[in-house]
Formats: structure tokens, sequence, C-alpha cells
């Protein structure tokens, strides 16, 4: 296979009701858990590198190594520029090879918004990568809102609509009450908000701040019409104290290929553990 878009994965997870999940990886190590427990557990899978990362690692290595899996595996497997908000990386990163990226206009007004996303809807469409674009802000959690600030900050349905179809994106994310990263008590997410989005939209809808979300609510937002799910400090938190934890053990080890392999295992029962509550394995 060759590395892919999105836009068949999420519209078939839409179709069936599951959802593909998003895994942001750093490096060869976390690149390699990913695709080899994808692969495993026959899951389509995307690889997702945000700004930082893509500056950290270098986007034609990323590229490189997910078209040596790709070629390597049959399962679908995308590469995903997460959260860019330069429009000329983006364009950059396509050139490489990438074929699905987040164009991240949500800090700007709703006009603004839809102006930088149709700009590289237009760029990308040529290429037939896909594009995902924000509505709302990711952050708060409803129980820090008032209601005037819960309608401000989370995605409007209405708006959401307009937006899909003056912009022309391939998916969106939604704003329902995720945050990204660790959360004081159990968030709570906008359910009936989802419902009304997807009622009104038919593009396949992404959860971004999927970790310390507890499965059952993962599950609920997917069953409401979530077709993609975004992992990063779920994966970065095992796999760090993998290595602490060697590290303590072996104050004097100095041997990445002894170091990194716990942070890898560590990490791989996390990715198995996302892909049964996305209810991806097994659809390839
Ligand atoms: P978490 O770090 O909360 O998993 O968020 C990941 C994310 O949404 C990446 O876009």
């Amino acid at each position: 296979m060759k590395i892919l878009s999105t836009r068949q994965m999420l519209l078939n997870a839409q179709k069936d009701g599951y959802a593909v999940p998003a895994f942001n990886i750093h490096n060869l190590e976390t690149f390699q858990v990913v695709v080899d427990t994808a692969k495993e557990m026959r899951s389509p899978v995307i690889i997702a590198g945000t700004p930082s990362t893509i500056e950290y690692a270098g986007g034609e290595y990323i590229n490189a190594m997910a078209e040596v899996a790709a070629n390597k595996y049959d399962i679908p497997i995308a590469i995903h520029l997460d959260h860019f908000e330069d429009v000329e990386a983006i364009k950059k990163n396509i050139d490489i090879g990438f074929r699905s990226c987040m164009i991240d206009g949500s800090k700007l007004e709703f006009e603004k918004n839809i102006d930088i996303v149709k700009s590289v809807v237009e760029y990308a469409h040529k290429f037939d990568a896909t594009v995902e674009a924000e509505l709302g802000k990711l952050g708060g959690q409803e129980d820090d809102l008032v209601v005037d600030e819960k309608d401000a900050m989370y995605t409007n349905p209405n708006d959401a609509a307009e937006f899909i179809r003056r912009t022309g994106i391939d998916s969106l994310a939604v704003a329902i009450g995720t945050a990204h990263g660790l959360y004081k008590g159990e968030p709570k997410l906008d359910f009936e908000r989802l419902k009304e989005i997807r009622e009104k939209v038919d593009i396949p809808l992404v959860l971004h701040g999927a970790s310390d979300v507890p499965d059952d609510l993962v599950m609920k937002a997917i069953s409401l019409g979530i077709c993609k799910v975004n992992v990063a400090t779920d994966l970065k938190i095992p796999f760090s104290d993998a290595l602490k934890e060697y590290f303590n053990e072996h104050p004097d080890a100095n041997d990445p290929r002894k170091y990194m392999t716990p942070g890898k295992e560590a990490m791989r029962e996390i990715v198995k553990h996302k892909i049964s509550v996305c209810g991806s394995a097994n659809r390839y």
C-alpha cells in the first residue's frame, strides 16, 4: 500500500460506527510501536505529528518511515499534520508526501478561520490530501465554565454546518468538553451538543484531547459520531515512566536499545487498549 489520506479510512469508520485512532509520535521508537501494534490488531491507523514534532524528527524522516511501513504492512496508514497553524508549513509537508493535515484556525474569529481553512483545502485537495479543521476551542472543562462561556468555547452546531459548507473540509474537530493533557477531575462531555452537531453535518467528526478521558465516555462519543480519536499524553507518560524506572534500576545504562525497549513495551499496551476502545481492530 502507499501512504493514504484519511478520506476513505474515516468514511469507512463513519459508516461502520467505529473510530480510527490518531496517535501522536515523536521518533522512530514511538512510530514503530504504533504501526507494529496497528498491524498486529489489523487496525487502520493515523500517525500524527505536531509542528514541533515535525521540526524535531524531520518531515522527510517521518514520511520515509511511513513509506517503509506502508510497503511492509497491508493496513491503511496515514501520516497527519496535527494542529498546524501555518499554511506554508502545511504546503511544504504535503509536497514531501503527507496526505492528511489539520489547519488549526480555532483561535481565529469565524470568518478568518474560514479563510485560512479554505486556502489549505484548495491546495491539499489538488494532491488528494485531506483537511481537518477545528471550530470552537478545546481547553476548559464544562465544570469550570458558566453557560455563556460554554457556548462561546464549544462548537456551535449551526456554525459547524455553515463552516463545512463554506470550507469544503473533510473532517471537523469538535470542542465538546475535552482538553489536551490531563484533567483535574473527571471530564464532562457535552453529548447533547455532539448529537446536534452530528444531525446537522455529515462529514467525519474528530475528538481531540482523548487522553485521560474514561473509556466509556470515549466509546459513547464514538457511538454518537466521532470517527477519529486523538491520543498523545496517554502514550507519553507510560513511555517516559518506563524509562525513568529503567534508569533508576540501571543508573549506569547507556545503550538506547536497552533503555528504550521498556518504554516501547509500556506504550504498546496503551496503543492496544486505545485501538480496542476505538473499535478499530480487525477492520482490515
Ligand atoms: P491528548 O494529549 O490529551 O491525548 O490530546 C491529543 C490531541 O488531541 C492531539 O491533537
